[in-house]
């Protein structure tokens, strides 16, 4: 499809530098905002840019009026759309302005226009959610000045078709820049995706104490950054940062919002450069820093193990190629280098390292390290050899990476669990996948989401953990075998780290154990507080007959229930034993006939007349405390009594006592 006429509705810093750009490049441009006085403005702006383009031969022999007279300017949707090819959105960062601008466009323009979106951060295919033509609406994000940067992001939205993308990637390439293909919708899409997470690490620096923004940006300046990196926060607007960071803890992960630096100066109105103050005092000009000043709590490699883990990740949900990212964050950042360059300097290992550090220090999953760094698959990602199936499989866990309010959303489409809720505070969580619920890492990545979800849900107290079918699982599925020492102790880890999770979980966990119980499965009940199950279930480790041992927890909590000798037994010679043999080794806390109806009743009981605080703290106690000398396990005993001394829930227990009636818990 051939563009001549382009429409661009908003003429703001960004809308006028786009008009001026294509302009330049010979197009008819119509500019469209609310008032003439506004448009009058930006034509006035770009007519003092095109004189000094001219000054500098940059204009390819046209004169500034010449291109100037290319744009013509409106104030009425439907008269500067009615003949566009194209029309370029780029009003304020509003996602319900920029759909009611949509619908008007898309009401007047013709039906194989194409409506194009300059947000910096916005999910097209959000915006595009209530139209008709949804084929022709994708994303062309600009960088400022969009005269001289030489980069422009087009984003293909859930349903734009390909033929408009190809015709947006010629059309950047016609107007004399590098078109980067951001092949799926993400909020950020690739260079402000690349961005957040050092904006977040930024603030909570601040947050942390770890220095002041002065010897902070003293240190990025020391190592050849032209402006550090507080500066430039006052620059853009903390405005703009903070609604970016909001943003992207509604779609991307809850902690981008856990700053309060950033929310201090933003409810104070001290937006940066543009109020006088912000991080720095504006008033006197541009704040100088001292280099001498540097810190060295910060090191290059915190920022750019950042940039090269959420690199990785856009590679491995397929959002752009690594060559894409490399120019995309050279030419949107204006840098000599990119992340895919400097990637290849670092192994796994050391990025990894980096990125655990720096998610511990912070507690913030933000800076997690992506799949392929944790499994030392980062060389093979930055090159582009990531297997299909590798990056399909990663891509499907990903894609459920949850706020805490979508988490409930999305269990609800979770493929290997299901939560079911009861009455009594009781919920269920089901483990459902073919051949004896064999746990592979796709269910365990769906367990860790669900007790997630459950550890801040105040509507469930007791948890009960099964099986679908007469069987709770025959353990781990060993047809996701990873080859590699290194991988094999990964995912060693993260069944332990699923299972320690639910160890640790502050409520009631029961496992039932039916058909078979065995490895993982095994290990996934004694990570529970209590165990219920048949007389003839098959319960045991055959690790070492596989040339392995119980790699998720159950080389250590077996012998914490049965002590060593037996556990030791049990392990090595790799035996079953039947549920009843399990009850009177203490495995086996009950024994049922039909144990997922028979539990409800203990489930119920147990939510009914015990205290919630009292539960968890129980939990610790016996758990952690079993593992210390027993003065300061008695130590934690009186500190938990000081705790519960103040809680509603002790209180309430006394008062139902001598009342003579049930509590009712609260949990506070
Ligand atoms: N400024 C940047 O550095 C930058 C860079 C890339 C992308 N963006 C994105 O580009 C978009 C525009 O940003 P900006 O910095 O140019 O904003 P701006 O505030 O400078 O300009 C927005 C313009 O839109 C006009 N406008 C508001 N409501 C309108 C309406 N109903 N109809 C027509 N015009 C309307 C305003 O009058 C104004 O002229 C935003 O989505 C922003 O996130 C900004």
């Amino acid at each position: 499809m051939e563009i001549k006429n382009v429409t661009v509705i908003g003429s703001g810093t960004m809308g006028q530098g786009i008009a001026e750009v294509f302009a330049i490049y010979g197009y008819n441009v119509k500019m469209e905002d609310i008032s003439q006085e506004i448009l009058n403005k930006a034509l006035n702006n770009i007519k003092s840019s095109l004189l000094k383009l001219e000054q500098k031969n940059q204009l390819f022999g046209k004169k500034a009026d010449e291109v100037l007279s290319r744009i013509s300017t409106y104030t009425s949707i439907q008269e500067a759309v009615k003949d566009a090819d194209l029309v370029i959105e780029a009003v304020p960062e509003n996602e319900e302005l920029k759909k009611k601008i949509f619908a008007e466009a898309e009401n007047y323009a013709r039906k194989e226009t194409i409506l194009a979106s300059n947000t910096s951060n916005i999910r097209i295919t959000d915006i595009a959610k209530d139209l008709r033509y949804k084929d022709r609406i994708a994303g062309l994000h600009f960088f400022n000045p969009p005269v001289l940067m030489k980069l422009v992001e087009v984003i293909k939205a859930e349903d734009t078709s390909d033929e408009v993308m190809d015709t947006l990637v010629e059309l950047v390439r016609k107007i004399g820049k590098y078109p980067l293909r951001v092949m799926k919708d993400t909020p950020g899409f690739v260079v402000n995706r690349i961005n957040a997470p050092e904006s977040l690490l930024f603030c909570l620096l601040l947050d942390n104490k770890v220095g002041t923004p002065e010897e902070i940006d003293a240190y990025f300046k020391s190592q050849g950054l032209p402006m550090g990196p507080y500066e430039l926060m006052d620059y853009v607007g903390i405005d703009v940062v903070y609604d970016s960071l909001e943003y992207f803890a509604k779609t991307l992960y809850p902690c981008f919002s856990k700053c309060n630096t950033i929310k201090e100066l933003y409810k104070n109105k001290q937006l940066g450069m543009k109020t006088g103050k912000g991080f720095y005092d504006w008033s006197k000009g541009r704040p100088v820093i001292d280099v001498k000043k540097a810190t060295d709590k910060i090191t290059m490699l915190d920022v750019l193990a950042l940039e090269i883990n959420e690199s990785v990740k856009l590679i491995e949900q397929g959002i752009a190629s690594p060559e894409d990212i490399e120019n995309g964050v050279k030419y949107g950042m204006n840098r000599p280098y990119g992340p895919i360059s400097v990637a290849k300097s670092f192994t796994s290992l050391e990025i990894k390292s980096k990125l655990e550090e720096l998610a511990s220090r912070f507690n913030c999953d933000v800076f997690e390290p992506a799949e392929s760094i944790k499994n030392g698959l980062l060389r093979d990602a930055i090159e582009g050899r990531l297997k299909v199936s590798e990056t399909k499989k990663i891509e499907e866990t990903k894609r459920k990476v949850e706020t805490v309010a979508e988490l409930k959303g999305s269990i609800e489409n979770f493929k290997t669990i299901r939560l079911e809720k009861y009455p009594n505070k009781i919920a269920k969580i089901v483990l459902n996948r073919p051949k004896y619920n064999l746990i592979s890492g796709e269910l365990l990545d769906e367990l860790e989401k669900v007790i997630k979800y459950i550890w801040n849900d105040p509507e469930i107290n007791v948890v009960i953990i099964t099986g679908e079918g007469s069987v709770l699982s025959a353990g781990a599925d060993l047809n996701e075998f990873v080859s590699g020492s290194f991988q094999f102790l990964e995912n060693s880890r993260k069944g332990e780290r699923v299972f320690q999770l639910l160890s640790e979980i502050p409520k009631l966990t029961i496992a039932v154990m039916k058909g078979y119980a065995l490895g993982g499965g095994f290990e996934l009940s004694l990570a529970c507080d209590l165990r219920v199950g048949t007389e003839d279930v098959q319960i045991g480790f055959p690790e070492v007959t596989l040339g392995l041992v119980p790699g998720w927890g159950g080389s250590q909590r077996l012998s914490r229930i049965v002590g060593l000798g037996k556990a030791m037994e049990l392990i090595v010679t790799g035996q079953r034993i039947t549920g009843k043999e399990a009850y009177s080794l203490g495995i086996l806390n009950r024994l049922y006939k039909n144990p997922d109806e028979e539990v409800m009743e203990l489930a119920k009981s147990i939510a009914e007349n015990s205290a919630p605080v009292s539960i968890a703290l129980v939990k610790r106690l016996l758990n952690k405390g079993s593992q210390v000398p027993i003065d300061v396990g008695l130590e934690m005993e009186s500190f938990a009594m000081g705790v519960l001394y103040s809680t509603e829930d002790l209180k309430e227990g006394i008062m139902a006592f001598l009342q003579k009636r049930k509590p009712e818990f609260k949990g506070r």
